[in-house]
C-alpha cells in the first residue's frame, strides 16, 4: 500500500543555484534558496540537484514532509500541464527542469511503481528508477527516486521536482528502498543518517542543509532533544514530535486602529493559545508554506491581534504595526524542554501577494496534526537524526554567514 505523502500546499516559484562546500568531513552541504521574483507565494525552500549524467539542475522543493525525491518526464502527459515548468519558463523566467532518462547515460528502470499523493491534492504516477544524484557538490551514484508521467495538481499550482527527505516508512513506493538520505550513509558519504536544516530569515538571503552534519553558528543555546512521535500503527513515516504550548507574546505593541473605548490599547503580554484539551501532535514540514494549528487557537490570536477568523475565510488582515519583532508565538515541544520563539515580523506575507490593507499571516487551521510549515522553521535550527529518531532543535540565528560545520553525531 502506498503511503499518503503529507506535504503542505505547493505553491511558489523561486529560483536559484546550489554550491557546495567539501572537505575532508563526511558531511554534503547544500544552499536552500528563494527567488526574489516569486510569482506566486513565499517561503517554499528551492534544492538544485542533477541526475544521472546531466548537467541541467533541476529545482526541487526541498521538503521534510515527504520521502522520496520526485522529478517529471520530460514530454510526458504531467509536463502538458498549463502549470508545468519542465521545459517552458514562467513569465519571470522560472524554470524547475524534468528528467528524460532516454537522453542519459546510466539510468537503471526499476519495476516498481510510483503513487504519490499530496495533502494539497497534488497526485502523481509513475515508476522508480536508480541513478546517479547530483546535489552540493556531491555525486551519490545508485540512487532510488520516483520519476513521473501524469498527475494532478490543483488549480493555481505550479508543477515543482519534490525533494522528498523524510523517514523511509512515508516513501510512496510499494516497499520501503533507502531513500537518498538513508543512501548516502549506506554508501558512507556521511557518517549518520541525519541532516540539520537552516532556512534563514527568507528577507535576507539562503539557507542551507548539511547531510551527515551540524552548522554551529547557525543558532543559540544548546540543541535540544524530542522523540519523533510514531502513528498508531506503529510506523514511523513522518517528522511528528509532540507539541506541548503555543503561547502570544504581544511586546510594545501600538495600535494604529481606534480601539472601541477610547482609552490606549490594552493587549494582554502573555496568551495561552493552546486549546482546552492540548495541542497533540506537530508535524516538521519544510514543504509547507504555511503553519497549521487548531482553529481554537486562531481564533484567539484573532482576538489579541483585532482581526476576524473563520474556518472559510482563515484569519483576517492584520494592523501591520501588531506584527513588529517583539510580537511572537512562542511554541513549546516534549513538555516545554524545548522553546522557540517566533516573532511575527518574520512570517508577514510580502505585499505583493495581498489583496486589502493591512498585513497577512500565513497561518491556517489544521485538521488533526499541527503542520509548522517553511513561516515556524525559519526560527529554528532542526537536526533531523533518523538513526535515533528523534529530533535535535534550537532558536536559529537570522542572517548569519559564517559557518562552522562538524559532523554529526
Ligand atoms: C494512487 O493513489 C490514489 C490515492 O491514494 C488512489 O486513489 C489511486 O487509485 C492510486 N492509483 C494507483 C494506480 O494505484
Ligand atoms: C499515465 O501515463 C501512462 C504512461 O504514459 C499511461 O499509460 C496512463 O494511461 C496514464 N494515466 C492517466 C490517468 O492518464
Ligand atoms: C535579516 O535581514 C533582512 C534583510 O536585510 C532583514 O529584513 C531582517 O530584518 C533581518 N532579520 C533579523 C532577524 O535581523
Ligand atoms: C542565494 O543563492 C543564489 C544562487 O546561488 C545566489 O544567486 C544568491 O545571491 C544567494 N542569495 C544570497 C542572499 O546570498
Ligand atoms: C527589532 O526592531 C527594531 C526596530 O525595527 C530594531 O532596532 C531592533 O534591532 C530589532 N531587534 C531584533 C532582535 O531584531
Amino acid at each position: 500500500m502506498p503511503f499518503s505523502i503529507v506535504i503542505g500546499l505547493l505553491s511558489a516559484a523561486l529560483g536559484g543555484r546550489v554550491t557546495a562546500q567539501s572537505s575532508a568531513l563526511k558531511v554534503v552541504q547544500a544552499e536552500l534558496q528563494y527567488s526574489k521574483d516569486l510569482t506566486l507565494a513565499p517561503f517554499v525552500p528551492i534544492i538544485e540537484f542533477a541526475m544521472a549524467d546531466q548537467t541541467e539542475k533541476l529545482k526541487g522543493i526541498f521538503d521534510t514532509g515527504s520521502s522520496d525525491i520526485v522529478v517529471p518526464q520530460t514530454s510526458s502527459p504531467i509536463c502538458q500541464n498549463e502549470q508545468q515548468q519542465c521545459i517552458i519558463p514562467t513569465k519571470t523566467g522560472f524554470l524547475a527542469g524534468a528528467f528524460y532518462p532516454k537522453k542519459a547515460q546510466g539510468v537503471t528502470t526499476l519495476d516498481v511503481p510510483l503513487n504519490a499523493s499530496f495533502v494539497n491534492g497534488a497526485g502523481f504516477q509513475g515508476g522508480y528508477i536508480k541513478t546517479a544524484v547530483a546535489v552540493g557538490g556531491a555525486t551519490v551514484p545508485d540512487t532510488q527516486l520516483g520519476l513521473f508521467f501524469n498527475g494532478s495538481l490543483p488549480p493555481e499550482t505550479p508543477l515543482f521536482p519534490i525533494f522528498g527527505v523524510g523517514p523511509v516508512q512515508g516513501e510512496a513506493a510499494p516497499r520501503v528502498y533507502p531513500n537518498l538520505v538513508a543512501h548516502m550513509k549506506d554508501i558512507g558519504a556521511i557518517k549518520s543518517n541525519s541532516f540539520s536544516v537552516y532556512t534563514n530569515d527568507f528577507r535576507a538571503g539562503n539557507g542551507s542543509v548539511v547531510f551527515g552534519g551540524v552548522d554551529t553558528t547557525k543558532f543559540t543555546g544548546q540543541l535540544q532533544e524530542t522523540r519523533i512521535e510514531r502513528s498508531n500503527d506503529g510506523a514511523l513515516p513522518s517528522f511528528v514530535i509532540q507539541f506541548s504550548s503555543l503561547k502570544m507574546v504581544m511586546g510594545g505593541a501600538r495600535s494604529s486602529v481606534p480601539s472601541p473605548c477610547d482609552g490606549p490599547p490594552r493587549m494582554p503580554a502573555v496568551q495561552d493559545l493552546a486549546p482546552r484539551n492540548g495541542l497533540g501532535f506537530s508535524l516538521l514540514d519544510s514543504g509547507n508554506p504555511g503553519i497549521g494549528i487548531p482553529a481554537a487557537s486562531i481564533e484567539i490570536m484573532a482576538k489579541v491581534l483585532r482581526t476576524t477568523f473563520s474556518q472559510r475565510d482563515g484569519l483576517g488582515l492584520v494592523d501591520c504595526n501588531l506584527l513588529n519583532n517583539r510580537s511572537m508565538l512562542t511554541f513549546g515541544f516534549n513538555q516545554d524542554k524545548i522553546k522557540i520563539d517566533m516573532p511575527l515580523d518574520t512570517i508577514v506575507v510580502p505585499a505583493r501577494f495581498v489583496k486589502g490593507t493591512g498585513c497577512a499571516l500565513p497561518i491556517f487551521p489544521s485538521q488533526d496534526t499541527a503542520s509548522l510549515g517553511f513561516p515556524f522553521l525559519q526560527s529554528v535550527y532542526v537536526v533531523f537524526d533518523m538513526d535515533k529518531e528523534r529530533l535535535l532543535l534550537a532558536q536559529a540565528k537570522l542572517n548569519v554567514t559564517e559557518s562552522n560545520i562538524k559532523e554529526f553525531p
